[in-house]
């Protein structure tokens, strides 16, 4: 394996994947705003004796993201895996209630962000003749959900850019998958709510899906053969059928 590009490796799944693939002596090149947690997670997982390169980086700039590629050390190519993680909901609730700021921040992170910095690495994998880009979408872009109006709509968005993006690759030998979560206990919820306790309700009375459970599939799909593409895997916890339906909510509700 060579280096595997993971953004939003500060947190939740981001930080998951990075040890997952750090397991199987991938290098690592990551991003996140706290650079703090990132020297933090670098530390950490130099004891699987890889390469890790870090950086600050805002996905929602896009020369930062364009220079942060360009300044990648030869040493860590080629690139194998662009893991585009990074990304954030805020706020729930009707259109008509909603925050400028909060759409801008989604908007900019969750769909430009993979633009800019997938943009920037398709020419290192084309150059090496193959290469691997996985985008964590999520169940929320299959199935909008009270409330989840924007954070909705730009997880639909990626699925249908994942869709272009495959065929503008076509004859690249370039691998495309999609792997979109159901409830995953990270600081998702804290960040969307900023309220720690508002969070935590989100998934009490269900057991929710982990970080590593996200990571595990992720790898799956990075692990196939290369001549094998998994355009999109969906995984949810056992207890939860969709965005709308999951036991804690549903049972006795049943017709
Ligand atoms: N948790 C769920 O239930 C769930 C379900 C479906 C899909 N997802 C998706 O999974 C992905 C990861 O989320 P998570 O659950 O692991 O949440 P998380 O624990 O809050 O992690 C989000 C990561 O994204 C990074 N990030 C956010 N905005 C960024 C920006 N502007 N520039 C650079 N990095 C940024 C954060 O780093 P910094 O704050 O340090 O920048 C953090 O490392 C997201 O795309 C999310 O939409 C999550």
């Amino acid at each position: 394996m060579g280096s595997v590009i993971i953004t939003g490796a500060s947190s939740g799944i981001g930080m998951a994947c990075a040890e997952r693939f750090a397991r199987d002596h991938c290098n690592l090149i990551l991003n996140a705003r706290r650079e703090d947690r990132l020297e933090r997670l670098a530390e950490r997982l130099k004891l699987y004796g890889v390469a890790i390169y870090y950086k600050k980086v805002d996905m929602r700039d896009s020369d930062g993201v364009t220079a942060f590629i360009r300044s990648l050390p030869q040493d860590l190519m080629p690139i194998d895996i662009l893991i585009n993680n990074a990304g954030l909901s805020r706020g729930l609730g009707p259109l008509d209630a909603g925050v400028l700021e909060d759409w801008n921040e989604m908007i900019d992170t969750n769909i430009k962000g993979v633009l800019y910095i997938t943009r920037a690495v398709i020419p290192l994998m084309k150059a090496q003749g193959y290469g691997h880009i996985i985008t964590i979408g999520s169940i929320a872009g299959h199935e909008p959900y009270p409330g989840g109006n924007v954070y909705c709509a730009t997880k639909a968005a990626i699925k249908s850019l994942n869709k272009s993006l495959r065929m503008d690759l076509v004859g690249t030998n370039i691998r495309v998958t999609s792997v979109d979560p159901g409830m995953v206990e990270t600081e998702f919820s804290e960040v969307r709510f900023r309220d720690a306790q508002r969070a935590q309700k989100v998934y009490q009375g269900l057991k929710p899906l982990t970080a590593g459970d996200v990571a595990d599939a992720v790898h799956f799909c990075a692990t196939r053969p290369r001549h094998v593409n998994i355009e999109n895997l969906v995984i949810t916890p056992t207890q939860q059928v969709n965005a709308m339906i999951n036991d804690r909510d549903y049972a006795g509700k049943k017709p």
